[in-house]
């Protein structure tokens, strides 16, 4: 019960620290200033003992903003938990410091760490590292709430493509995702060029259908984007969403920046521990081509057209 106490005034601090992080970073250009601010707001709501960010400069990571104690100012890529989060493209959380191997002691007091890397079309260009004094303080709560803060320095938006069985309801759902800021449907990882409807539904095109989601991660993160996808798909049928049958609906999820695939891989570990297996590909995104103009917004145009979603899980859409 206490635990989970914890876990609930912790995810409500982060929400409410995400609201601030979004009005900080809206309209500003500075990524000094972005940075400074974000480090001072997540130390002092948190209390950390070390919070702030390290930048890519050429071949090493030169300290950035930051609070807390003095901290060392080189780090060689692939060095200390910072560098291993900049070579691997992933959040790094070591619940202990001296059993992570070649962790960098900047200070002799910190306990455990995470560090998240920072990116910008797909490259790192920074890390946010956080230090505790005491042990285990960092979870996948930490991960996801950091990984959004991290997507949202930029100001940028960010773009994820779902294949989710039948591509008119799976738009009408993400349309709905407040933080959802465009989307369009087409056609995904085939193997032929353009392909019309037509040529998708033989199926020998290899295509799937597929929604491109464009979305502001200031409001909606990836990791919650991920959720709702697999509210709305049977993610252990192959090849068969509803009553839609063939390759063209399987299901999956492409991206285009390799951090994004250890975000969704933690989604897909809380199913795969069910004794089936997960029928989703989690693949980086070859192409897409957008589909013709009826099937965009397809069920505004027509109402009543056929959907394999209930009427009830678009309610799921509305937070
Ligand atoms: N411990 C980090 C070095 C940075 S300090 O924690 C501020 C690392 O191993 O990369």
């Amino acid at each position: 019960m206490k635990l989970e106490n914890n876990t609930q005034k912790k995810i409500a601090k982060y929400q409410d620290v995400m609201s601030v992080v979004a009005s900080l970073v809206e309209g500003e250009t500075d990524e000094i200033a972005k940075m400074a601010n974000v480090a001072a707001l997540l130390h002092r709501e948190f209390g950390f003992w070390w919070t702030g960010f390290y930048r890519v400069q050429n071949d090493e990571l030169v300290l950035g903003p930051f609070q807390g104690p003095l901290a060392c100012v080189r780090i060689p890529y692939g060095k200390g938990v910072c560098g291993t989060s900049w070579a691997e493209k992933r959040t790094v959380v070591v619940p202990d410091v001296e059993m992570f191997p070649g962790h960098i002691a900047c200070s002799s007091e910190s306990r455990s760490e995470i560090v998240v890397p920072v990116t910008h079309d797909g490259n790192v260009v920074a890390v946010l590292d956080i230090d505790s004094r005491e042990l285990n303080t960092f979870d996948d709560i930490d991960s996801r709430y950091l990984e959004q803060i991290a997507a949202s320095l930029d100001g940028s938006e960010r773009d994820i493509w779902f294949a989710a069985g039948c591509f008119w309801g799976a738009q009408k759902f993400f349309k709905k995702v407040d933080g959802v800021t465009f989307t369009e449907v087409g056609f995904a990882n085939g193997i032929t060029e353009n392909p019309t409807y037509k040529e998708v539904y033989t199926d020998a095109t290899g295509h799937a259908e597929c929604v491109h989601v464009r979305y502001n991660p200031a409001v909606i993160s990836l990791s919650e984007l991920t959720e709702l996808y697999f509210k709305i798909i049977d993610p252990f049928s192959l090849n068969k969403q509803g009553e839609d049958e063939g390759t063209r609906y399987r299901t999956g999820i492409y991206y285009h920046d390799e951090c994004e695939k250890s975000i969704i891989e933690r989604i897909f570990k809380r199913y795969e521990s069910s004794s089936q297996k997960l029928m989703v590909e989690l693949l980086p995104l070859q192409c897409f081509y957008k589909a013709e103009e009826y099937h965009q917004d397809y069920l505004d145009k027509n109402p009543n057209g056929y959907c394999h979603l209930s009427p009830e899980i678009f309610k799921l859409a509305e937070k």
